[in-house]
């Protein structure tokens, strides 16, 4: 692995086998000058191009943490899967499936940078955001978010996930960021209650972390790309009702 400058880098997530729009954050990384990218998980899970995505990402070796749905590709019978994890497993193959075995659920990139897919403690939990009885996804209290964050003695702390692009501050300074999702903008969720997670933007999304003299400076860049390719895939695999999540970001 190449070595990773923990004062500038960008930050990815939440890619759900969406390569288009992988491609296109990339670029954009690149054109800012930008070396190093930390990746939170949720790599091939989707409807799309899981295998072209693995492909991609796999030669590039940057640091990346598992997600959940990376945890149940490796690890649960084809016919336990859910749909968009079957999908993606029908077109990947054993060495994608070990690369998914091999990565952590959490590491640092510095004495002073933590990555998790979710909370410290877990992969499926949101950590900056809740879902109300009622379903909606709103901002977690504060003083939740820093419970989950216990223990943890870094400045910035990152998390993927809700595919929501959030910061937040702890009262010790501690910064928690999200960068939202590359791939996958808006979904549906059964648990804890149904809900929708809808970033409202079809644009790829990630998040640039500068460290400063007076903190860590973050920035969300949503990355406009044409989801086409990824619409017809989506489709062909008998995910048409995607076509409205990739293009808009809405649900429906
Ligand atoms: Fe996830």
């Amino acid at each position: 692995m190449k070595t990773f400058d923990s004062s500038r880098f960008a930050v990815i997530a939440d890619i759900h086998g969406n390569s288009d729009a992988l491609k296109a954050v990339l670029r954009d990384i690149a054109d800012q000058g930008i070396a190093s990218i930390v990746n939170l998980g949720d790599h091939l899970s989707g409807p799309m191009a899981a295998r072209e995505t693995a492909d991609i990402l796999m030669p590039l070796d940057m640091p990346s943490v598992r997600g959940n749905h990376d945890r149940w590709l490796a690890a649960t019978a084809r016919e336990d899967m859910h749909p968009v994890d079957g999908a993606a497993f029908d077109q990947i193959e054993a060495r994608h499936l070990d690369w998914l075995r091999r990565l952590p659920p959490e590491l640092w990139l510095s004495g002073d940078v933590f990555a998790c897919h979710g909370t410290p403690e877990s992969d499926t939990t949101y950590w900056l955001e809740t879902v109300s009885p009622e379903g909606d996804v709103v901002a977690r209290p504060r003083d939740e978010v820093a419970a989950a964050a216990a223990g943890i003695e870094a400045g910035l702390l990152l998390c993927g996930h809700t595919h929501l692009p959030r910061r937040m501050d702890l009262p010790d300074g501690r910064v928690i960021l999200n960068p939202g999702s590359v791939g996958c903008p808006a979904y549906v969720d059964d648990l804890p209650v149904p809900h929708m997670v809808q970033a409202g933007t079809g644009a790829a999304c990630y998040a640039v972390a500068e460290r400063t003299g007076a903190g860590w400076q973050t920035s969300f860049r949503h990355v406009p790309y044409d989801p086409g390719r990824m619409i017809e895939l989506a489709r062909a695999g008998g995910h048409a009702h995607w076509e409205t999540r990739l293009a808009t970001g809405w649900v429906a």
